[in-house]
């Protein structure tokens, strides 16, 4: 088994709740990238992006990103942007195995709208403007999602085949 899993996956894939259990079960760390950030800099994402935008977070995340890459036994769970800026889905696929949580545009749309989360990039949106940001970000963001090591589904995910995953690598 590898010593670093990362999950990445649109937000609202569940990449937090899945990457707690996954790193109880094997007795790993587990590092929220955007819980580290907030941790590290003393301001929410929200205030964050509220405050400087979204070029300068872009490059805090990838120094986290490099940073937290370093340790061992550790599951990591990504932002949602994380592997498609700077270089990041390289670094991810070099030092981890990474597992993306896939769901189709309805089901994050569904999630995302009843999450108590705030999320800089939907916020003030209407759910229609939500459901296009889905389709249109998702088909973006998928050709650096799809280069993971693995795929699995969201929507009936059981942590049990995740485990098998991972352990088999
Ligand atoms: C972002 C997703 C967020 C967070 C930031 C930007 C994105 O993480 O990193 O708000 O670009 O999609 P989640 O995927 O945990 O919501």
């Amino acid at each position: 088994m590898h010593s670093r899993i990362v999950l990445i996956g649109f937000p609202g894939s569940g990449k937090t709740t899945i990457g707690k259990k996954l790193a109880k079960i094997l007795d790993y760390e587990f590092v929220d990238l955007d819980k580290w950030f907030e941790i590290k800099y003393h301001i929410s994402i929200t205030d964050f992006f509220n405050k400087y935008g979204e070029i300068p977070f872009r490059v805090s995340e990838h120094q986290l990103l490099t940073e937290v890459l370093l340790l061992e036994n550790v599951v990591i769970s990504t932002g949602g942007g994380t592997p498609c800026f700077h270089g990041n889905m390289d670094l991810i696929v070099a030092h981890a195995c990474s597992v993306y949580i896939k769901m189709a545009p309805v089901s994050l749309f569904d999630r995302l709208i009843h999450s108590k989360k705030k999320r800089p990039l939907i916020l003030n949106k209407s759910e229609d403007e939500v459901l296009a940001y889905v389709h249109e970000k998702l088909e973006e963001r998928e050709k650096y999602y799809n280069q993971a090591s693995h795929t699995i589904k969201g929507e009936s995910l059981s942590i049990d085949d995740l485990v098998l995953l991972v352990k088999n690598e």
